[in-house]
């Protein structure tokens, strides 16, 4: 399998799979529990059909949209993502120059392996940074101040992580930061010795989001240990607000799922939310943010730019969320695995191959921009 070859996401899948040991290829791909709600965030989609209008004159399209301020050049943005120099030692370079190319935001992560700086200086394009708060509430303020002074557009604060998700995949493996194998999960690295090559011979391996902050030197920690140990559980509306207040500028939720809520966000001085279940990690047996769509949009749609991410692997996928009401969607996976299979030209294919669908789903369907879809351009079954 060769990068020529990859021509949608499960080829860009099978590649990374090649490419990366074991315990790190499962921590991006596995889910929580039973993984049921990873499975339906994809196959959600297929419960509605697109209904296309034909001899609309649709020669040119324009695939731009505007949400939290920013203008993007395709309905699709990269999410924040935790690790990514785990995944190819370009990391977060390698997916804010591809996003660049392609005039889209992307997402710096707390638990990311650049410094936010460095990248917000490099490229031009709209950077997101995600945020977890922590109980340590002057490493908050201090996180929003660095993101502040770098000139970092948005502020994503995610807020479905309160506690770890049940991954037992990574329970498996003994996948965690620093690695802690288990003896299985050794020998899955060891049959990938580039991988490891690779490793050692770039920069170390560091999260400088937080390494000022906090000693991450006392032992290993797992994705579900951060989560549960460093971070606030207390976290409710008010700090919320407080943060909004603080930050003073493009500030969204990540991980809200019902109207309910998008309204209490709204109200907390927030300018957008994104309907996520964390790609199907945190609590299985949640709904999707497509099925959550409708609900959250007819909540507070007029407040708030509501956008959503979750398995989505199609540019079909994104005219059905688009003609649902959301502004944007978010691609996590969708970019993770050309990332680990190929680095930036992995991406820079993956993000171009989403813009042709885009732009040929969108002719088929016999829309100019992205604002004639509606509603009536979906039957669910
Ligand atoms: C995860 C976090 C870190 O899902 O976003 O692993």
């Amino acid at each position: 399998m060769r990068l020529k070859n990859c021509h949608n996401f499960k080829d860009f899948r099978k590649l990374a799979e090649s490419r990366l040991p074991g315990p790190i290829f499962n921590y991006i791909d596995g889910g929580a529990d039973d993984e049921v709600t990873y499975r339906n965030n994809t196959s959600c989609f297929d419960k509605c059909d697109l209904i296309p209008n034909v001899l609309r004159g649709v020669e040119s399209v324009d695939m731009s949209v505007t949400v939290m301020g920013q203008k993007l050049d395709l309905p699709v943005y990269c999410s924040p993502t935790a690790l990514q120099r785990l995944f190819h030692h370009k990391g977060e370079r390698a997916v804010a120059a591809a996003s660049e190319k392609y005039g889209t935001m992307f997402g710096v992560s707390s638990l990311g392996t650049v410094a936010m700086e460095e990248i917000r200086e490099k490229h031009k394009n709209p950077q997101v940074f995600q945020f977890y708060f922590h109980k340590d509430r002057g490493l908050n303020r201090a996180m929003l101040e660095r993101a502040k002074a770098a000139g970092v557009e948005v502020l994503m604060l995610t807020v479905d992580s309160i506690t770890g998700g049940n991954r037992e995949r990574d329970l498996r493996t003994g996948f965690s930061i620093p690695m802690q194998l288990t003896l299985g999960g050794m020998m899955q690295f060891a049959m990938k010795p580039m991988w490891g090559i690779n490793y050692v011979t770039h920069e170390k391996f560091r999260l400088p989001q937080l390494e000022s902050h906090v000693d991450m030197s006392g032992g290993a920690t797992s994705i579900g240990r951060y989560f549960t140990e460093m971070l606030d559980p207390t976290m409710n509306w008010d700090d919320v607000a407080e943060l909004a207040e603080f930050w003073d500028g493009e500030f969204c939720l990540k991980g809200i799922m019902s109207g309910a809520d998008a309204k209490l966000a709204a109200d907390a001085g927030c300018t957008g939310v994104i309907l996520s279940n964390h790609g199907g990690r945190q609590l299985d047996g949640s709904s999707t943010a497509f099925n959550q769509l409708t609900e959250v949009v007819e909540a507070a749609g007029d407040r708030l730019d509501v956008m959503m991410d979750g398995g989505v692997q199609r540019g079909t996928q994104v005219l059905k969320a688009l003609s649902l009401g959301a502004k944007a969607v978010g691609l996590g996976r969708y970019y993770l695995f050309p990332l680990a299979a190929a680095g930036q030209a992995g991406v820079e294919r993956a993000l171009g191959q989403m813009r042709a669908e885009i732009e040929r789903d969108m002719k088929l369907m016999g829309v100019t921009s992205l604002d004639q879809l509606t509603r009536s351009n979906l039957r669910f079954r």
